[in-house]
């Protein structure tokens, strides 16, 4: 069920670094795949470049041999939840997300459902993670839609249940990590909000430096802009896998 990265793999700080592809045509996804394919652990697609692309593009990514975290916030009845998954398993995606709102039942299918899906593709189990509370929301809003009580109470209630679901982990600013690491040792956790020291925050407002984050416990980061944005592209992406893998090694 949960549990860390496999150490082969993930440990290394390259691995841990997951690029966002915030773009919605294949030519221009596929030109980032090229210019960053090893210097990154894996390739975020989400909702804009989904329904713009497809599945099609996603097999395309796994068949390169490149990991890819398929980013669409499932949030639906159980029953299509769980059918999501089982098709998100099968496409080969190594990570997926669901939104912890969808409730206990849909979150315990779609962990189930991801596993049945690879297994029927013969593909290794995607890891199944929860969105608790987007970071877009204030507490104001939560109130509006009727969630009481401060935000960072919603996040680890949501995370709760996405443990006793049976989940892999779960998405949270690197602000959240560590607390999150403390109600849920065995989770994956994985966190955007990245900016390298001295780097523009852009519109991200709870960040944290790489070594940072996974100091505070998380084990993926996802990096769009600080990338993307570089001069190189690359080299910005390298200096990330190094700063988290020196961090990795720090003794304490
Ligand atoms: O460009 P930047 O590094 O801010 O990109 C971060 C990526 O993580 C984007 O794809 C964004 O949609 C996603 N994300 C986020 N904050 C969240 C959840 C997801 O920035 N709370």
């Amino acid at each position: 069920m949960s549990g860390s990265p496999p150490q082969s793999e993930d440990q290394r700080g390259p691995g841990r670094v997951i690029f966002a592809l915030d773009v919605d045509r294949r030519p221009e996804a596929l030109a980032w795949v090229e210019r960053l394919s090893g210097a990154v652990g894996a390739f975020k697609v989400g909702l804009e470049l989904f329904v713009s692309e497809g599945p099609g593009l996603v097999q395309e990514l796994v068949a390169r041999g490149e990991r890819v975290f398929l980013d669409l916030k499932f949030h639906d009845i159980p029953a299509t939840v769980a059918g999501a998954c089982r098709a998100a398993g099968r496409l080969g995606a190594f990570l997926v997300n669901v939104h912890a709102l969808a409730g206990p039942d849909a979150l315990a299918r779609a962990a189930e459902a991801a596993r049945e899906g690879a297994r029927e593709a013969g593909r290794p189990a995607p890891r199944v993670i929860a969105v608790t509370v987007l970071t877009s929301h204030s507490a104001r809003d939560l109130e509006r839609l009727g969630l009481s009580g401060p935000p960072g109470e919603a996040v680890l209630r949501l995370a709760a249940l996405a443990r006793d679901a049976g989940l892999d982990g779960i998405v949270a600013s690197p602000l959240e990590a560590e607390r999150l690491r403390r109600l849920w040792p065995g989770a994956v956790i994985v966190t955007p909000g990245v900016r390298p020291a001295g780097a523009d925050a852009g519109d991200q407002v709870r960040v944290a430096t790489p070594a940072g984050a996974v100091t505070a416990g998380a084990d993926y980061l996802v990096v769009g802009r600080p990338i993307r944005d570089a001069t190189n592209p690359r080299a910005a992406a390298q200096a990330i896998g190094l700063e988290v893998a020196r961090a990795l090694s720090a003794p304490g």
